[in-house]
């Protein structure tokens, strides 16, 4: 096990010995001198940490504060401070100096570095800068700046290297970080190291360390395991690698699963989705994550591997209460499948939360009906987060709709079933009155965004 960790930053090759795997990439910055890269809050929320790195998935704006050294080693990293190139400003600075999107400053790197980051992704627009908050110049001159786009040079003095980037293991006393390079062999270290715990974007993990300081001696890395980071369509199905990224969904879905694309667009922002994983969204069991609704209301079913074999569960029984699920110790998903629909289906996906975009959801719901020519129901799934203990499905509410004629008077008949069919928790983001609400509210909107295209 190796007792140093490379990785390249701002072109310069550095060997790092005696510093923790779980240390963040921000602390690991500030502490070596480049304050240029600045912490907000320290959750992945505020893009003030923002730097770009080349890794397994190219060039990519992360939030250095929940990027963990052991998940960089191997990487090329780039910092607001090696953006000027002999006194000359990148063009993204240039751009936002002139546009005047700047005052305190506070912001300023993390913005250069997500604009800097998308001339590699080739994204343009708004959504570039959705993760980066300013609280002192408005948005509206760093839009502008956004809106000068650019491309990397042909001789790109930034990301130079020829050396693989591949991570690699990394350790310090009994602090281990394993990056594996196949299935067998991220099993292997789980089974061997029984506290072990599976890392994959880090983007919970992450959280979770810096702000409870829940501390995992052995983090093992699924990120580099090619096994779980295939997209396969077979007649039955699309099957999603468990490890594959929300961006890399996003480039490779091609309208194949709209639901999941569209509530893609609301879930956090591009340097969340650049490393969150579809399995991590799973696995963590939050009651208010958003894929779980989406999945569940595409029949999707999931993929547990361990040594022993593989078995596949509906992702319907895969939640067992708060923050538990059917997976045991030493399984990991290896991969969701979305059932290839029998006929055209009436689909609709809705994200309630306090802001439009970057947000955690209040309610999150997704719908999926088949109709037959006459309008009659003949099959429908219903789920939601937010509203109960693990993300589920309103059972009574589908059997209740099947056979019945898609009319108003159905659509509200079932919106008042469904507002008092969960027992949902007041809290910070919405009252339990509130959350009931708009379970029936979701539904009802649902029928009249989606009755034309019935009636047509
Ligand atoms: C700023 C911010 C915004 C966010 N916004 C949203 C949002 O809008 N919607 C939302 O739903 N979530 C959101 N999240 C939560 C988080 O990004 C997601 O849950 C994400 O999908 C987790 O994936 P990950 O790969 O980063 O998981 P990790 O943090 O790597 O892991 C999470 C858990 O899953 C386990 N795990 C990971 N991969 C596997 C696997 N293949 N098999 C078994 N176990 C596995 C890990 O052991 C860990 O327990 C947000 C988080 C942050 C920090
Ligand atoms: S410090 Fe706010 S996102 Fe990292
Ligand atoms: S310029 Fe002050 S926070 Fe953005």
């Amino acid at each position: 096990m190796a007792q140093s960790l490379r990785v390249w930053i701002n072109g310069s090759e550095e060997r790092i010995s005696g510093v923790a795997p779980t240390t963040m990439l921000l602390d690991y910055l500030r502490a070596s001198g480049r304050v240029g890269t600045k912490e907000g809050c320290a959750e992945g929320d505020c893009g003030a940490c923002t730097v770009a790195v080349r890794g397994e998935r190219g060039v990519q704006a992360v939030n250095s504060c929940i990027v963990p050294l052991g998940a960089v080693s191997n990487y090329e990293i780039v910092t607001a401070e090696g953006l000027v190139r002999n006194g000359v400003l990148h063009p993204v600075q240039e751009a936002l100096a002139r546009a005047g999107g700047s005052q305190c400053g506070y912001c300023t790197p993390g913005f250069v570095m997500s604009l800097f980051a998308a001339q590699y992704s080739g994204e343009r627009g708004d959504g570039v800068l959705e993760g980066n908050l300013c609280r002192c110049t408005g948005y509206l001159p760093i839009r502008e700046a956004a809106r000068s786009p650019s491309a990397p040079a042909a001789d790109d003095p930034y990301f130079t290297s020829t050396q693989p980037a591949e991570a690699a293991d990394y350790s310090v006393g009994d602090e281990h970080f394993f990056s594996p390079r196949s299935l067998k062999g991220a099993l292997e270290l789980l089974s061997l190291h029984p506290g072990a715990k599976p890392i994959a974007g880090g983007t919970d993990v992450g959280v979770e360390l810096n702000k409870v300081g829940r501390r995992n001696a052995v983090l093992v890395s699924l990120a580099g395991v090619p096994e779980l980071r295939r997209l396969t369509e077979t007649a039955a199905g699309l099957e999603l690698g468990g490890a594959l990224t929300l961006s890399e969904l996003e480039a490779r879905l091609g309208g194949r699963v709209p639901l999941l694309e569209t509530m893609l667009r609301s879930f956090a922002a591009r340097q969340i989705r650049n490393r969150a994983t579809l399995a991590g969204n799973l696995a963590t069991a939050s009651p208010v994550g958003d894929l779980a609704p989406v999945l569940l209301a595409c029949g999707a079913r999931v993929k547990l591997v361990s040594l022993g074999g593989e078995r596949t569960v509906a992702l319907s029984d895969f939640f067992t209460g708060y923050r538990t699920t059917v997976q045991r110790p030493g399984e990991l998903i290896a991969s969701v499948t979305v059932p290839k629909p029998d006929a055209p289906r009436l689909e609709a996906v809705y994200k309630v939360g306090k802001r439009g975009a970057d947000d955690i959801s209040t309610v999150a719901a997704a719908f999926s009906l088949e109709l037959k020519a006459d309008k009659i129901v003949t099959s429908a799934r219903l789920a939601y987060g937010g509203v109960a203990a693990t993300p589920v499905r309103a059972l009574e509410v589908e059997q209740f709709l099947i056979g019945r004629p898609w009319t108003e008077r159905t659509a509200a008949e079932a919106a008042g079933r469904l507002r008092g069919l969960f027992t949902p928790l007041s809290d910070l983001r919405g009252s339990a009155e509130y959350r009931r609400a708009l379970v029936g509210n979701l539904f009802e909107k649902f029928f009249y965004e989606h009755s034309a295209e019935v009636a047509a």
